[in-house]
């Protein structure tokens, strides 16, 4: 059989633990036997942070920005343990707000559904895609206790000062918290949605609290707002999608009976919150995708899960695993049919289709590992297998 060429490289960033293991049996088992593949490689290992002084994660961003498909294994954050554990130099940063800071994009995560692992919401039969905007809000406020007596007031220094007052707290103490966001980071975010929705041929919902919050949430809605009518309304008309807005409590009603298919951008908090609702009720950390997209138009494809460090254990000791591999499967698929997409070779997203078939007609006939079998319809006789066993299945019906 001759193997299906690439024209331009993925950018392919390597990882740690028992996702390093899976990622090799991905290429392995399931990519190199039918794809001549391209990639540009970079090691994000821990070891090789800490031997490049972390500078391969900005040359692996960069080089995304090269060539516009990035796949990314996950990687260890470091935090005081694991500074212990590798002997590291410095606590180097997470590897994935290095490369969203580099990419400037928004993330979108998305599950991986298979008949037989029922949504806990049953009407949800297609999937639901989180956009979370990942810059500011609570997660860069300023905030203090306010003793009995003083006044809170909002002060703007510079060329147009203001000071409003928060609260009068003469009769009682409480607390106070100061947040911001920026114009650029809205922009980017809101191009990053339409220019999703675009790719995905899905419906683009936006929420936020706007009736509460006049300024603040209000610029986030006047800035999509804006951007959609000048830049995207003819191309989503064109593609025949939708773009809506509504408040947050109307948006969390309406995403409950709907029957999903819909990307939900929604603001950071809001995001944080409900992404990890609508995972949990889709079924599996292991089966979600996830998704960087810059708004000028580069992609990074990872699972959504972290490193499986309790399985990597075990695997040094020579144990199987039975570790779900789906999600790093689907962000290879993701990153190929993107590739294809832009080099207009056909056949790559065709591959990907197939090696996505395959993955989940493995599953719903019965074979899978520990974590879905625990959550797969009793009614049907599943295998729960280890982690080869599992690659060998889906190698043998790709
Ligand atoms: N995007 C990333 O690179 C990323 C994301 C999260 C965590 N991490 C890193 O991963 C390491 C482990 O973190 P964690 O334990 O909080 O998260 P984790 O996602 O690795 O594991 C969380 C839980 O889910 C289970 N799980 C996750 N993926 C699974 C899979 N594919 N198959 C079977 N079970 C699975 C694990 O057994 C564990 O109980 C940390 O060092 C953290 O910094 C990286």
């Amino acid at each position: 059989m001759t193997k299906i060429e690439m024209k331009n490289p993925i950018v392919e960033m390597d990882g740690d633990e028992m996702t390093r293991v899976i990622w090799q049996l991905v290429k392995d088992k399931l990519i190199c036997p039918f794809v001549n593949l391209k990639t540009e490689y970079y090691d994000l290992s821990l070891i090789n942070r800490e031997a490049t002084k972390d500078k391969v994660t900005s040359d692996a961003a960069n080089a995304t920005l090269k060539h516009h498909v990035a796949v990314k294994c996950a990687t260890i954050t470091p935090n005081a343990q694991r500074v212990e554990e590798y002997n590291l130099s410095e606590m180097w940063k997470s590897p994935n707000g290095t490369i969203r800071a580099i990419l400037d994009g928004t993330v979108f995560r998305a599950p991986v559904l298979v008949k037989g692992v029922t949504p806990l919401v049953p009407t949800w039969t297609s999937p639901i895609i989180i956009a979370r905007h990942a810059y500011g809000d609570v997660y860069k406020n300023v905030e203090r206790r306010v003793e009995q007596g003083d006044k809170a007031y909002l002060v703007v220094e510079g060329k147009n000062p203001s000071k409003d007052l928060i609260f009068d707290f003469a009769d009682t103490a409480g607390v106070v918290q100061g947040q911001h966001n920026l114009d650029k980071s809205i922009y980017s975010f809101a191009r990053s949605c339409f220019n999703f929705a675009l790719s995905e041929k899905k419906d683009l919902w936006f929420s936020t609290k706007d009736t509460i919050s006049k300024k603040y949430d209000h610029r986030f809605k006047d800035i999509f707002q804006e951007v959609y009518d000048a830049e995207y309304k003819e191309k989503f008309e064109k593609a025949g999608i939708e773009y809506f807005y509504t408040l947050i409590d109307d948006a969390v009603a309406r995403v409950m009976r709907s029957n999903g298919g819909m990307i939900w951008a929604i603001k950071n908090y809001d995001g944080d919150v409900m992404s990890d609702m609508v995972a949990t009720a889709f079924g599996s950390l292991a089966m979600m995708t996830s998704v960087l997209v810059s708004p000028d138009g580069n992609y990074e494809y990872e699972a959504a899960h972290g490193t499986v460090t309790r399985h990597y254990y075990r695997y040094l000791r020579g144990e199987k695993t039975s570790t779900n591999p789906v999600a790093t499967i689907f962000a290879w698929t993701g990153a190929f049919k993107k590739r294809g997409e832009l080099d207009l070779t056909p056949e790559l997203v065709a591959f990907a289709e197939k090696l996505e078939k395959a993955v989940i007609d493995t599953i719903e006939s019965g074979y899978m590992t520990k974590d879905l079998a625990a959550l797969f319809d009793k009614s049907k006789k599943t295998h729960a297998l280890n982690t080869e066993e599992f690659f060998d299945a889906i190698a043998s019906r790709l």
